[in-house]
């Protein structure tokens, strides 16, 4: 979990608040479902995050397997499976700069509670196939990336 508060902790300086709660739920999924863990944090998020954030961490396991598949046989390009779609920039991004970042032993770290107000925030929100919102007020909602946020 230190780990994933070092992700997190470098999103808050950038990016809006549910990409900091992603960020820190990344890897929930790791011990219920270790080989799915990317789809199992994806599907908790989905009703409280936009498309965006929902397709990055779905996608985050693939993409970041650029950074060691070819230590283990398999191809680290596969994330070039999905070079057209419109989230794949952001996700490498994610990658990069928070997930892969984030294994620096050097990185300042915050305590969990630090983070429980934007936890809070993120889950009391009404869930979004409860809300009247479109798919393209979703698509947009809570991120910061309209003001360049995900390439910074
Ligand atoms: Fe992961």
């Amino acid at each position: 979990m230190g780990y994933c508060v070092k992700a997190c902790r470098r999103l808050q300086r950038v990016w809006r608040i549910p990409l900091v709660v992603a960020a820190l739920l990344h890897d929930i999924g790791e011990t219920i479902a270790p080989d799915n863990h990317s789809a199992a944090a994806a599907a908790i998020l989905r009703p409280y995050v936009s498309d965006r954030t929902h397709w990055v961490v779905q996608q985050h396991g693939l993409f970041q397997g650029y950074y060691y598949f070819h230590h283990v046989g398999a191809d680290r390009n596969l994330r070039e499976m999905f070079r057209d779609h419109p989230f794949y920039q952001a996700c490498i991004d994610f990658c990069a700069k928070y997930d892969q970042a984030a294994f620096d032993p050097k990185i300042e770290s915050r305590p969990l509670e630090f983070f429980e107000p934007m936890v809070r925030r993120i889950f009391d929100r009404e869930p979004y196939a409860a809300s009247k919102m479109t798919m393209g007020q979703r698509a947009t909602a809570d991120l910061g990336y309209a003001r360049g946020a995900a390439s910074s």
